[in-house]
């Protein structure tokens, strides 16, 4: 690999009195596509500026392959930034934006002319090495920044809201080929956003923050599945939370996966949610009857059914309830379902085939509303 490992230990950043960065730590592996995702404002822009050196950080470390780069200016650390702006030279023609670099070091012409035109094909932009760059569409701007940033062999490339310019078509376009060059050349990428989508499609792994905080960091599936807080919760994806009272916690020790291990240790717990009665749901972390516990359950994860399902199991929460809104948008329909006549709950089914159609939910429909013990998650305990 020709990626550095990047390591954040306990920075923090104030802006007078304004703290945009709060002991953030974050280990980012060699090779790795990291995402730091999180909403505008939340201190995003100032931790990869501090990647970077632009920036200075108030207490922490920063090191690449466990060297400190603190003191390191931007332009040794081998850490080249693609920004959202694209800042192309504008009197420059593509080739000599790509280049320019290269320049400045004074390498030779057959050196130039081969290494720029080496990332020029990497990014696909061979054929438009003479434009200028007003006459290139935002998608060929950006991939003239990459290259511009590539062309370095820098270990680590940082990304700020690179594609944030672009409609979404070529946005999602950008973002495969974002992903191919990362898969083709290896190094580190840190990629700055604040669409969850972009950041669950592309990355190995994603740091969540809020307000200056790292909230989670976990692979796509890990932050989706199971998000750490309530804040998570709502911020990725679409999700249902309520508050309620644990009335049970039995704590169920589970089989190990393979000898030598350790059983998984697991609550079954029992919540009085006020807004919709009685559910099961299990969690790892540790929770005591008379807490307050913040619930979640994803949309996708419940089964609307018009019959009430068959299933005896005794971890499936089954509630009835009216349909108050179907919406329907091709590939599936998301319905706002009234529980004891005054309570929404979001549920999304997809349509798939024939066989697992059954009749058509309609406005007014009575439905049942199912999903299991472990579908749902606590993402929070309030005393
Ligand atoms: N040089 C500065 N002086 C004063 N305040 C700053 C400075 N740079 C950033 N801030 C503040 O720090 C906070 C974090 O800013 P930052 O640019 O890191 O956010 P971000 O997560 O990148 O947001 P966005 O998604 O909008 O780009 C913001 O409230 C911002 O106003
Ligand atoms: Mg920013």
């Amino acid at each position: 690999m020709k990626g550095s490992d990047v390591v954040i230990e306990g920075v923090s950043k104030s802006f007078g009195d304004f703290k945009a960065l709060n002991n953030v730590s974050l280990k980012i592996k060699k090779g790795e596509f990291f995402s730091l995702l999180g909403p505008s404002g939340c201190g995003k822009t100032t931790l990869l500026r501090i990647i970077a050196g632009f920036e200075y950080p108030d207490y922490g470390a920063v090191t690449f392959d466990e060297a400190d780069v603190l003191h390191v200016p931007p332009d040794r650390r081998q850490a080249n930034t693609v920004f959202q702006n694209y800042a192309l030279f504008p009197h420059l023609s593509v080739f000599e934006n790509v280049a320019f670099s290269m320049r400045i070091k004074k390498a030779s012409r057959k050196e130039v002319e081969s290494k720029v035109n080496e990332y020029l094909h990497l990014v696909q932009l061979e054929g438009h090495a003479h434009k200028k760059p007003n006459q290139l569409s935002g998608g060929q701007k950006q991939r003239v920044a990459i290259a511009r940033a590539l062309i370095n062999e820098p270990r680590v490339l940082l990304l700020d809201e690179p594609l944030s310019a672009l409609d979404a078509k070529l946005r999602q376009h950008m973002l495969i080929e974002l992903d191919q060059i990362h898969d083709k050349i290896g190094i580190t990428f840190i990629y700055v956003t604040h669409d969850q989508q972009d950041a669950l499609s592309v990355s190995d792994r994603l740091a969540v923050m809020n307000q200056g905080d790292v909230l989670q960091t976990g692979s796509p599936h890990e932050i989706y599945e199971s998000p750490a807080t309530e804040f998570v919760a709502r911020f990725i994806g679409e999700t249902n939370l309520f508050d309620g009272r644990v009335l049970k916690a039995e704590k169920l020790v589970l089989p190990p996966a393979s000898a030598g291990e350790d059983g998984l240790t697991e609550y079954m717990a029992e919540l009085d949610i006020p807004e919709l009665g009685r559910i099961k749901v299990t969690t790892v972390d540790e929770i005591k009857p008379g807490q307050t516990a913040v619930f979640t359950v994803r949309p996708e994860k419940i089964v609307i059914t018009k019959e009430k399902p068959a299933t005896k199991r005794e971890d499936i929460n089954l509630f009835q309830g009216i349909v108050d809104e179907p919406i329907y948008s091709g590939f599936q329909t998301k319905f706002y379902v009234r529980v004891m006549e005054k309570n929404l709950i979001r549920v999304i089914k997809q349509h798939a085939n024939y066989s697992d159609e059954g009749p058509d939910i309609r406005w007014k429909d009575s439905v049942f509303l199912s999903w299991s013990a472990n579908d749902g998650y606590i993402v929070g305990v309030k005393e």
